[in-house]
């Protein structure tokens, strides 16, 4: 089988780790083609809504307020979100790159990315050349049917649809067969409410990125396969990441999905 494989510069080659922000409403596929990605390029998928969402398993009167606010469709406060990225971003396996899922969120927190990215000794003064947004674009209409469907694995995050991309077996996950659960912001007025507040908070980001940043648009309507290979080839010029092996990108890709 031929396969896809990202050749990253040496450490000493490099100007800067990738990092990449993957921007866009609710169900439009954010984490799953995150997912993809960071397999290709072997770098991390961070996603702040999963992080914050085990923070919110326990009991602490913490957890059971963050369980609330998330469950209601708000913005968790920025204090608790940073502590929680700051930490995940300073683990080792963070220093090629990473993948973000989820932040930034607002105009504040592209602003804080822009400053050295919470200060991590990875990427201190260096969000220039190797930075790209992803924006995938997805109708309203797309985005409720996608997350009515939605089921996610109660032990790992995995992600399915029970139309599009359903579990090899029902209501069960395909890689530890732990129970298939709703995420409990899917019901359709939590839904709308996530939708207003993205185009409230969030959208503005997108003019941000255009004059400050390379931003990368995508039609997210479109097959989750074809889209990732559109952002694969869209990347590749972009970051000038050179490739190894064969052009069979579609094996890779299904590896990946
Ligand atoms: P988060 O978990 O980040 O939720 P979200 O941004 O609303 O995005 P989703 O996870 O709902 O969708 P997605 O775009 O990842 O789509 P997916 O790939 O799963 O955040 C949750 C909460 O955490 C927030 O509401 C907030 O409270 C808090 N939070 C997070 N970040 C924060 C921040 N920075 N600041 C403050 N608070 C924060 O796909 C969806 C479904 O569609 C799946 O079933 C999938 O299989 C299917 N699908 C995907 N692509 C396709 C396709 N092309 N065709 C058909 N089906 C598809």
């Amino acid at each position: 089988m031929h396969r896809l494989v990202f050749r990253l510069p040496k450490m000493d080659e490099r100007r800067a780790p990738i990092v990449i922000v993957v921007l866009g409403p609710p169900g439009a596929g954010k984490g799953t083609q995150s997912s993809m990605l960071a397999g290709l390029l072997r770098v991390p998928h961070i996603s702040i809504g999963a992080l914050l969402r085990s923070h919110a398993r326990g009991d602490s009167e913490v957890g059971l307020r963050l369980r609330a606010m998330m469950a209601s469709g708000q913005l968790v406060p920025d204090t608790l979100v940073l502590d929680v990225l700051a930490t995940r971003i300073n683990e080792p396996d963070c220093a090629r790159g990473l993948i973000l899922d989820g932040f930034p969120r607002t105009l504040g927190q592209a602003e804080l990315l822009e400053r050295g990215l919470l200060k991590s000794p990875f990427y201190a003064n260096n969000l220039r050349h190797n930075f790209v947004a992803l924006h995938l674009r997805v109708q309203k209409s797309t985005i409720v049917g996608r997350l009515s469907g939605r089921r996610i694995c109660s032990r790992c995050n995995a992600t399915y649809h029970l139309e599009s991309q359903p579990p090899r077996v029902r209501g069960e996950c395909d890689f530890d067969g732990s129970a298939l659960t709703v995420r409990e912001d899917d019901r359709k007025t939590t839904v709308l409410k996530r939708l207003r507040l993205y185009e409230q908070e969030t959208a503005p980001i997108l003019s941000h990125y255009t004059e400050k940043a390379s931003l990368l648009e995508v039609d997210g309507e479109h097959p989750k396969e074809n889209i990732a290979q559109e952002i694969v080839t869209a990347m590749r010029s972009m970051l000038r990441i050179s490739t190894a092996g064969d052009k069979d990108v579609q094996s890779t890709l299904e590896d990946h999905l």
